[in-house]
């Protein structure tokens, strides 16, 4: 695969917001992309820079194999630097609102736009009448991204990484193509960590069953997609558990893993590892539990955890 180096690109004059690292708007083949630069680690000091680039990349394109409208996504060098390009889907007349923006339309919320309970985030596209979008579309993409996250261990899915485009020449509203990927497929982890969890059993576990939990919030505890989708009654999530569990082709997936340039083979071991283990142990588990009932009382014993509501 040929380098792409966007040392040279030309800058445009869109700036971004976000936490995670420095980013920069440039022209690329004529089209506007925000370069998304790898921040330092908060938790590894044993690492320069986290792979956040590298799960951007790599989970945006899963996420188009699931069906679902992810950003493009290209990876590069920016001078010493591995980038990641993402194209601005913004279009001419196109403006960006987060679903933080939406949620603080709601007259009657309590926990401001930013707050992730996940009751209030589905009252709010219950009740939302702000933009022109099917609520049953949104509810739908919502939790399609759910079940993605869950698979691609997204510690970062809060209100503002995730939105709509509205156009107000033409009165068009839209759910913004995914973005913000970049806490997916464990980030922070280096290549000693990668050998360690892919050696040891309980250590790859402990990060299938415990964490990564979502940033979404449940009566105020961060969800643990685990429990959540095995113990969950609510259909619309278990209808997008079915859909997009169905469209996992981890041939597709190896395949996106086995072309991202710049990683070494641990590091792809490590991500289709992960990403295969999460499916079987997660989003498999769960099925069985919802549609298999001669196997229900077996996965109550193992998990004996409170009834969700
Ligand atoms: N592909 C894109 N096109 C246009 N705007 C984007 C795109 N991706 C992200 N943004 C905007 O830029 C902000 C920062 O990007 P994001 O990827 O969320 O960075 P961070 O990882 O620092 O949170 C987002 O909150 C959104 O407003
Ligand atoms: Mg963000």
């Amino acid at each position: 695969m040929k380098e792409i180096d966007f040392s040279n690109c030309q800058r445009n004059a869109r700036t971004y917001n976000g936490a995670n690292g420095s980013k920069i708007g440039i022209y690329y083949n004529n089209e506007n992309y925000m370069l998304k630069f790898p921040p330092k680690p908060k938790n590894n000091i044993e690492l320069s820079y986290t792979n956040s680039c590298i799960s951007e990349y790599v989970s945006c394109k899963i996420l188009k194999t699931l069906g679902l409208n992810s950003q493009d996504t290209i990876l590069g060098k920016y001078r010493n630097k591995i980038v990641v390009a993402c194209k601005d889907f913004r279009k001419t007349n196109e403006i960006f609102a987060d679903f933080a923006s939406l949620k603080n339309t709601i007259i009657e919320n309590s926990g401001g736009g930013y707050n992730t309970e996940l009751s209030d985030i589905l009252e709010t596209i219950d009740n939302q009448e702000q933009f022109n979008i099917k609520n049953s579309e949104i509810k739908n993409f919502f939790w399609n991204m759910f079940i993605a996250d869950s698979l691609l261990g997204n510690f970062d899915r809060h209100n503002g990484n995730w939105g709509f485009l509205i156009n107000e020449i033409d009165n068009i509203h839209m759910i913004a193509p995914i973005y913000d990927c970049g806490s997916c497929l464990y980030p922070q982890a280096d290549e000693n960590l990668m050998k360690k969890i892919l050696t040891n059993k309980a250590e790859l576990e402990q990060r299938i069953y415990t964490y990564p939990n979502s940033a979404i919030k449940h009566q105020n505890v961060k969800i643990n997609p685990y429990h959540f989708l095995l113990n969950t009654d609510n259909l619309d999530c278990i209808n997008a558990l079915q859909a997009i569990t169905a469209r996992v082709d981890l041939i597709k997936i190896k395949e996106i893993i086995e072309n991202t340039p710049y990683i070494s083979d641990l590091h792809k071991e490590f991500l289709f590892t992960m990403i295969k283990e999460r499916k079987n142990k997660i989003l498999d588990v769960a099925i069985e539990k919802h549609f298999s009932s001669t196997k229900k009382e077996e996965y109550i014993k193992i998990l004996p955890l409170k009834k969700r509501d």
